[in-house]
């Protein structure tokens, strides 16, 4: 359940500028670079916007693929021989520092794939580039589980998320 007057759009006429996580890359990028993306259809991306429009947070979403031998064992055994799976890609997720720690960032990814699970083409899970050992936790904390001999990127198949939702 989301706070009263606060949604997740796509990216329009959104102040950027002042928009700080504390993260000088995913401040810089959505400050002078995502707009440029979204337009070459590189990427999407969604805000959440609290009741004066301001920017609480940002993801990015995009397509993206999975190769089968990526996956532990327990869950490629009960799938087919396809080489790859298809997957919706979190580029950046960000919060701004005075609203981070209140659930937004979680929120945001049960966005993503609530979008994922909406969308037409079928989506198996989601991925994530986790920057450092505090985003892989926090992934880890909402279900996301690591590529086989990846410790930063991580993934969660949208039916297991399905279930919880
Ligand atoms: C990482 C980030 C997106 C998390 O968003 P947030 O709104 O602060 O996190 P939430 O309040 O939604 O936390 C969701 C859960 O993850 C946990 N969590 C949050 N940050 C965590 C961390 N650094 N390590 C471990 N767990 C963490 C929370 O305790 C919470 O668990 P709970 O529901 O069981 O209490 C946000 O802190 C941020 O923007 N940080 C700077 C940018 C960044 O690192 N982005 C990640 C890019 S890969």
């Amino acid at each position: 359940m989301i706070a009263e007057g606060f949604r997740i759009v796509p990216l329009g006429k959104h102040e950027r500028a002042s928009f700080c996580s504390g993260v000088d890359a995913l401040d810089r990028y959505f400050r002078e670079q995502v707009t440029q993306d979204v337009r070459r259809r590189l990427t999407n991306c969604f805000v959440l916007a609290d009741a004066t429009d301001g920017v609480v947070g940002y993801y990015t979403f995009s397509a993206a693929s999975v190769p089968l031998t990526a996956l532990p064992e327990s869950l490629s055994k009960g799938l087919p021989r396809y080489p790859v799976l298809p997957a919706g890609l979190i580029g950046r997720l960000a919060v701004d520092r005075r609203n981070q720690g209140q659930g937004w960032g979680g929120l945001m990814v049960v966005d993503a794939a609530v979008r994922a699970i909406r969308a037409d083409p079928a989506i198996y899970a989601l991925i994530v580039d986790a920057k450092d050992d505090h985003a892989a936790a926090f992934y880890a904390r909402l279900g996301f589980q690591c590529f086989v001999g990846h410790e930063r990127r991580l993934f969660i198949p949208l039916s297991e998320i399905a279930k919880r939702l």
